[in-house]
């Protein structure tokens, strides 16, 4: 089906992606068809192995290397200078690529079996939440793609982490399921992206940056944590149904009336069920989802990332 230009949606050890030739620019062209995607947000290129880097890359700097050698297969994406094989609505017409290696079984087993690279972005609609299950693909996708491959949930449950290594030190694009404390002591301290309120007039350099995105579609109101009950109380008056989603063990009561959703207290163990808790909260036809934020440090930083992007208040 890929030789022929189809979309195989696929899971990955973060989301499930939604695949296509990287190499045949139509097919591609059906990819920002189906998820409504603007023309200027690049696309991921996948490859089973780093060995196939300079198929789709005109350079492969020192740092890229010993990032590979590192961390793929696995969750990091690094942004690389583009061949011209590679089709301009792959990158958006950009001078780079960005290119991973993903870890899953079901994704290497289909990348072997194509023998292609595959440009694969998150299977969900443009802007909204990224799918961590098959039903969450079908959700938004059904009728739109070609194939799905159902692998069960996938374990990440975050999206990859985003390198740009074009230039030195490096620059965090995305904050991803591949932590800031994992890759500094490999390649030394990273520069970050710009905060969200700075980012507008960088939206090119870092197109899937946009403020908003990964969204579900009920609003949804972050908060920091003390200040939960007292929000919640002011929303049920209100008479609005409201969900709550909590971390760790709250120590407060739950007011009844209040939807309450608890996820663990690690980051990683509260990034692997984060976007299933929130599809399941945005089918629960509420009129608002209340978020207790996580604190505000580093091992945190990708988990944070996606609830203020998920934010619409
Ligand atoms: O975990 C993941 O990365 C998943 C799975 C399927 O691999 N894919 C994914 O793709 O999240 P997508 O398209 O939803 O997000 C790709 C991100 C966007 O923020 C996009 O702007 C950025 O990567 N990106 C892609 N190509 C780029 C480039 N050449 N330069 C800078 N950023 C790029
Ligand atoms: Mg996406």
């Amino acid at each position: 089906m890929l030789h022929g230009g189809k979309l195989v949606a696929f899971p990955t050890e973060t989301v499930y992606g939604l695949g296509a030739n990287a190499l045949d620019a139509s097919a591609v062209a059906r990819i920002f068809a189906a998820k409504g995607r603007p023309a200027y947000n690049p696309l991921i290129v996948h490859l089973a192995d780093a060995s196939q880097i300079h198929e789709v890359a005109a350079s492969w700097p020192e740092p890229a290397s010993r990032l590979a050698e590192r961390f793929w297969p696995g969750p990091l994406t690094l942004v690389l200078p583009r061949r011209d094989i590679v089709p301009d609505i792959v990158t958006a017409t950009g001078p780079t690529v960005a290119v991973r290696v993903p870890a899953h079984p079901v994704a290497q087993a289909l990348l072997r079996a194509a023998a292609v690279p595959l440009a694969a972005p998150s299977a969900n609609r443009s802007t909204e939440l990224s799918p961590t299950r098959a039903e969450h693909v079908l959700r938004g996708l059904d009728g739109r793609i070609d194939l799905l491959l159902d692998g069960g949930p996938t374990a990440g449950g975050i999206e990859s982490t985003v390198l740009d290594v074009t230039t030195m030190p490096p620059r965090l694009l995305r904050p991803g399921l591949l932590g800031v404390a994992e890759l500094e002591p490999v390649i030394g301290p990273l520069v970050r992206a710009p905060s969200t309120q700075a980012e507008t007039a960088d939206v090119l350099a870092s197109p899937g940056m946009m403020p908003r995105h990964y969204a579900p579609r009920t609003p949804l109101e972050c908060i920091e944590a003390g200040r939960e009950m007292e929000r919640l109380g002011l929303l049920l008056a209100e008479s609005r149904r409201v969900g709550w989603l909590a971390f760790g063990d709250p120590a407060s009561m739950i007011p009844s009336g209040v939807i309450p959703r608890v996820l663990p207290s690690d980051p990683a163990g509260y990034a692997a069920q984060l976007y299933a808790v929130l599809h399941e909260l945005d089918d629960a036809r509420l009129d608002r989802i209340l978020v207790t934020l996580p604190p505000d440090r580093v091992e945190w930083l990708a988990v944070r990332d996606r609830l203020h992007r998920a934010a619409s208040i």
